[in-house]
């Protein structure tokens, strides 16, 4: 493994809400980590592992240090598991509200609402690629729900909670989410294998 002259693994994403969550996780475990902006090409795919892996090669070949990313996607039971892999173009299409209608009918109290919010990690120095992956399961609200939120978290209700993501304080959040469980992994492996 490569590392960087200052320890530091750069976090690499245009989306600086994903980089505030994981940054505690990471801090708690022991990984030094910094943020580092920008808008990385995707692969198309219907795997997140891939998406993530491709994306952090490049920013690798981009800035020359160790790298993570992270690529998520929530995939909803009736839809087919739509919007997944392409839940980022979604959101900036169709959004929430065309979620919501289109699971117009679906009942909250049947598996309807069903959906899985998955995150996948991929760490890149130029010699070693790993990729990570968790998942949470919960269910699509039947409106917004919550303020100060971003992406999904309005309409995300994680299993054992009554509550939206966006709902939530920050640490209860953090507590509950997909991206948690990846960067644990990571972070396991990172640790351990300097
Ligand atoms: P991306 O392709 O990894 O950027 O993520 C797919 C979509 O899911 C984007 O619209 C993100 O804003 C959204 N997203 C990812 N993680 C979360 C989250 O923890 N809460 C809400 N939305 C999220």
């Amino acid at each position: 493994m490569r590392r960087s002259s200052d320890n530091v693994v750069r976090f690499v994403s245009s989306n600086r809400h994903k980089y505030d969550e994981a940054l505690p996780i990471l801090k708690g475990l022991g990984v030094r980590v910094g943020y580092e902006r920008a808008l990385l090409q995707e692969v198309q795919s219907d795997e997140l592992a891939v998406i993530a892996r491709e994306k952090a090669r490049n920013a690798h070949r981009r800035l020359g240090m160790p790298v993570i990313v992270e690529d998520d996607g929530l995939f909803i039971e009736a839809l087919g598991g739509f919007p997944g892999a392409y839940s980022s173009y979604v959101m900036r299409t169709i959004g929430i509200a065309g979620i919501l209608k289109l699971l117009d009918g679906s009942s909250s109290s049947s598996s309807d609402r069903r959906a899985r919010f998955s995150a996948a990690i991929a760490y890149d120095d130029g010699s070693e690629s790993r990729t990570f992956e968790a998942s949470v399961r919960g269910t699509i609200s039947e409106a917004p729900r919550g303020e100060k939120s971003w992406g999904y978290d309005p309409v995300f209700v994680p299993d054992g909670q009554d509550k939206t993501f966006a709902e939530m304080g920050p640490d209860q959040k953090i507590g509950a989410s997909h991206r948690t469980g990846a960067l644990r992994a990571f972070a396991e492996w990172y640790v351990t294998s300097a």
